[in-house]
């Protein structure tokens, strides 16, 4: 009787190992590579991504480049060794990462381009992001609408990411009028590597010092860099008396916003981006063709079928509406009593 009751207990747990081995055969295996975690928006895509693999029940790898594209390079032929099927690609390097799309390729698998386009690729693959020659409009009409007349900074993202040309693109449509007319002048126009918000201070500090301080408004591309130019004000004791845009809905740029120093950020939902991503490399993985409804984005040598979020500005008027009632930022995270 007891050795009836172990080869059963032992048949059922094989037959156990085999479902869930069947199980595990069967889970979607996505490659997620991104460029930094440094930056909190990155943080957040990573987060939202995660969350919504584990509700689908996908196994889904992630690896962080910390903006080397070499090792972006490296760690993509590593997830693809891992047998993935799909890979979700935040480039560092916008051309360089083509390597990485035309390895994919080879190998079978498909590639969704994450919030930056890769360019430059003759392969076809997919891109998911904002629109973001919107976001550049909807900066750089804001900062047209504050600054009448006066000296403005222009600076620019990282010049290896495709975004920071879109995004100024956009906000040029703005400002180039402005400056043609003779109402703005443009005393700084650079590009920050990295995007980094040391890089964008030192930029700044260069920028008044050059001017005698009389810079009215910085075209910021994001809150990273907003930061940084606002340190340089700060430190003049301008903070909050030059207008200064975001992008990305950061929490210090929330706190700087409510505080005065920064005029505006974009929000990009990247809980909406995150989770879009996830469903489409599940629908790849599967098999399943993604609605893009035409919409494409040029690479530079074709159309990339693309679906494209909406970004929404926010200053202090709407940043309760817009950020906390949606559950993005802490009210009392926020609203912290002035240092
Ligand atoms: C861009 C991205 C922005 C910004 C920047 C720096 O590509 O769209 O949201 O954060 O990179 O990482």
């Amino acid at each position: 009787m007891k050795r009836i009751i172990v080869s059963c207990a032992l048949a059922c747990m094989a037959a156990l190992a085999l479902v869930s081995g069947a199980a595990q055969a069967a889970r979607p295996k996505i490659g997620l590579s991104l460029p930094t975690q440094r930056e909190e928006r990155w943080v957040r895509d990573k987060q939202a991504m995660e969350a919504e693999a584990a509700r689908l029940g996908l196994d889904l790898r992630v690896q962080v480049t910390d903006n080397d594209a070499a090792r972006q390079v490296a760690q993509c032929e590593n997830l693809i060794a891992q047998g993935i099927q799909v890979l979700i690609l935040a480039p560092h390097d916008a051309s360089s990462a083509s390597v990485i799309v035309d390895m994919a390729a080879r190998a079978g698998i498909r590639v969704i381009s994450y919030d930056r386009l890769v360019m430059d690729s003759p392969r076809e693959y997919y891109y998911i992001s904002f629109d973001n020659v919107k976001v550049g409009e909807l900066q750089g009409e804001f900062l047209v609408g504050r600054v009448k007349k006066g000296n403005i900074v222009v600076l620019a993202g990282s010049p290896t990411d495709n975004n920071a040309k879109l995004f100024r693109e956009g906000a040029m449509k703005f400002i180039g009028p402005a400056v043609k007319k003779g109402d703005l002048k443009i005393v700084m126009d650079q590009f920050v590597k990295d995007w980094q918000p040391a890089e964008a201070q030192r930029i700044m500090e260069q920028a008044l010092t050059a001017n005698a301080n009389h810079v009215d408004g910085v075209l910021a591309p994001n809150d990273g860099t907003a930061g940084g130019a606002i340190q340089a004000l700060a430190a003049q004791h301008m903070a909050g008396r030059v207008t200064v845009t975001g992008q990305d809905a950061e929490l210090s740029a929330a706190i700087r916003i409510v505080q005065g120093t920064q005029s505006m950020t974009v929000f990009k939902d990247t809980r909406a981006l995150g989770r879009k991503a996830i469903e489409m490399a599940l629908a790849l993985a599967q098999g399943r063709p993604i609605a893009t409804g035409g919409r494409t984005v040029n690479n530079n040598k074709h159309a990339i079928p693309s679906v494209l979020l909406t970004p929404r500005v926010v200053t202090r008027e709407n940043l309760d509406a817009v950020l906390i009632t949606s559950g993005y930022l802490r009210r009392e995270q926020v609203y912290r009593p002035k240092p």
